[in-house]
């Protein structure tokens, strides 16, 4: 049920944090595996590492998400390689971390926030899940079929609890999760559903994995108020998206389309 045996599969954003757990899991279950980043030489990496890890192939593919040519000559490159598109995870995304270059983001109010990042944001989580859908549908389409995922977060479902954000002894907050990372993984959503339907007569599942928030390198301050607010007391595993993401891919999920996974521990429960 969970065998991707032959399958091609493209990771968008798989040079990330989840991407790489993506892309060994499908691996592991046998599909064929682009690594689609615009960090093009760390896709390569991920990819030859995975390969040499769970076996079967991949290849690191350098994209900007946000451009239609490189998302055309990506495509043109998977059918010449590969001559098939079946499975399409739209992971990629700007994703504002405490441990990154994009913690900058988080230093705005909602009443200060660049209009320059807000579009960045809609640009790439959004218009670029938009185009790799509408190359990768495509193929399906004429291929007789595929697979889709958009990669949501709980953030998309509910507002983000700012008082996680506010560092200890602060008077006023400084820190901020910004609006357009939620306003897009909401659309992301949406997207999911109108595809759904719209290719619903064609043999194309499309559905949306809702990640809660993963530990990586987060302050303790931070992954206590974290926990607190979550029913099963922890932050996610990196691999503990995965299972959900193969069941998804695979013919296990075949009477699933337009849906939401939420693999949050209970956030969005209470
Ligand atoms: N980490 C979490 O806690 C968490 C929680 C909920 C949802 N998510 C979602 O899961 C997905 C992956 O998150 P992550 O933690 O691995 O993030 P990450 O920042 O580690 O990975 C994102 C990847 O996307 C790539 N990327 C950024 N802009 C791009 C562009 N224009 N074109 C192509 N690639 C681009 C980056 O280079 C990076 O490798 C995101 O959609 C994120 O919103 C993550």
């Amino acid at each position: 049920m969970f065998d991707l045996s032959g399958r091609v599969a493209v990771v968008t954003g798989g040079a990330g944090n989840l991407g790489r757990e993506y892309t060994r899991a499908l691996l592991e279950a046998g599909a064929l595996v682009v690594v689609a980043d615009i960090r093009s030489e760390i896709a390569a990496e991920v990819a030859d590492a995975a390969v040499a890890a769970c076996g079967s192939e991949a290849f690191g593919v350098g994209v900007d998400v946000a451009s239609k040519d490189d998302i055309g000559r990506m495509t043109t490159t998977v059918l010449e390689k590969w001559g098939r598109l079946d499975i399409l995870i739209n992971n990629a995304a700007i994703d504002p971390k405490f441990d990154s270059d994009s913690a900058a983001q988080q230093h705005y109010s909602f009443e200060d926030y660049p209009l320059d990042l807000w579009q960045r944001s809609m640009n790439v989580n959004l218009t670029g899940a938009f185009l790799c859908a509408q190359a990768a549908g495509r193929v399906m389409v004429q291929q007789g079929g595929g697979v889709m995922v958009n990669v949501c977060s709980t953030y998309g479902l509910v507002a983000p609890d700012q008082r996680l954000y506010r560092q200890e002894g602060e008077v006023a907050q400084t820190l901020f999760k910004p609006a357009d990372y939620g306003v897009t993984k909401a659309g992301i959503a949406q997207l999911t559903r109108y595809l759904a339907v719209y290719w619903g007569d064609k043999n194309i599942r499309v559905n949306t994995l809702t990640p809660g928030g993963v530990r990586l390198a987060q302050d303790d301050g931070f992954v206590q108020r974290y926990e607190q607010r979550t029913p099963i007391g922890r932050m996610a595993n990196l691999g503990e998206m995965s299972g959900a993401l193969l069941f998804l891919v695979s013919d296990a999920s075949s009477y699933m389309t337009g849906a939401n996974l939420v693999v949050d521990g209970g956030w969005t429960a209470w």
